[in-house]
């Protein structure tokens, strides 16, 4: 690796990460938000593009071009990091995302392909980066995508609630960040309760895949949550609408203005509480991965 990449890459490091948590009391319980919007693109997936494309250019000695198969928002942060590394990168991502997350890649530099709702299979991706000269990050598989958030949200986390944590619930779209900081809290705190949220139907709830959330798993069950979910305790599915529902009363409780996946999580949350399974007078966790500013169509149309 050249210095000028190794510099590079060290000034993404330091530019990612360290985001802020906020908590509130609500339901009876101590609700902790971890604000990953902060990061520099606005979510959490800036840490796992610039993990990602770091270990692949000390795999790989040097790199030209990367690609990406994403919801929107790890295709933003490869864009971005790439950008900076003078890389070129091609993202391949569903014509359903979001119109702001697609005019964010093309204006970072990232070349756009749309694909359908049904996503590339693996070798799909895979061949179709190689017929463009690109390696395929793979954050489905890729070991880096969970190392970033055990080496770095878990870590963060856990400072930032003083070591006590009873429940930390998060989205499932690779299963990169609930296995990731699920794992170091389980390491370090041992009792915390996992709860991953996934659509209603979903596949990895043992559904045929049924509703949508952006960034959220639906039809297939990732490699890498596979992987780790030993980590994870108990899944809650979640449907659009009431994830909608969640942004609204997550942004009346609190002024957080978040994106859908965490109203989910919000709603997962509120579930666990109602049904007794969370005690009034615990302490939980939420990352709230992204902002309401992506979704504002959405929002709009369904009320959030
Ligand atoms: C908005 C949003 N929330 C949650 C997630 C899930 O994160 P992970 O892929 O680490 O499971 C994603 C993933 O794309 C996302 O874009």
């Amino acid at each position: 690796m050249s210095s000028s990449t190794a510099r590079k890459l060290l000034s993404l490091k330091l530019m990612v990460g360290s985001t802020p948590t906020k908590c509130y009391r609500i339901l009876g319980v101590e609700v902790c938000f971890k604000l990953e919007y902060a990061n520099p693109t606005g979510s959490h997936k800036d840490r796992i593009a610039v993990y990602m494309i770091e270990a692949a250019i000390r795999e790989q000695g040097s790199l030209d071009c990367v690609a990406e198969v994403s919801s929107g928002n790890t295709a933003t942060s490869v864009a971005w990091a790439a950008g900076v590394l003078g890389l070129k990168s091609i993202l391949f991502v569903e014509k359903r995302a979001s119109e702001v997350k697609k005019s964010f890649i093309r204006y970072l530099g990232g070349i756009l392909v749309e694909i359908g709702d049904e996503g590339l299979s693996r070798q799909e991706a895979i061949e179709e980066a190689a017929r463009q000269g690109c390696l395929l990050l793979d954050q489905n598989s890729n070991e880096y995508n969970h190392l970033a958030h055990y080496e770095g949200t878990g870590v963060e986390l856990l400072h930032d609630m003083n070591g006590d944590i009873d429940v930390f619930v998060m989205g499932i779209g690779t299963g990169g960040t609930i296995t990731g900081v699920g794992r170091r809290l389980k390491e370090e705190l041992g009792n915390t309760l996992v709860v991953g949220v996934t659509p209603k139907g979903s596949a990895i709830a043992g559904g045929g895949g049924a509703d949508f959330i952006e960034g959220l798993s639906s039809k297939t069950v990732p490699p890498l949550f596979n992987r780790y979910r030993r980590y994870v305790d108990r899944i809650v599915e979640v449907g659009e609408r009431e994830a909608i529902e969640g942004v609204g009363l997550v942004r009346k409780l609190t002024g957080l203005l978040p994106g859908p996946s965490t109203g989910a999580a919000f709603q997962a949350l509120r579930k666990l509480v109602e049904d007794g399974v969370v005690d009034r007078g615990s302490k939980a966790a939420i990352i709230v991965a992204d902002r309401a500013s992506r979704y504002l169509g959405l929002l709009a149309r369904l009320g959030g």
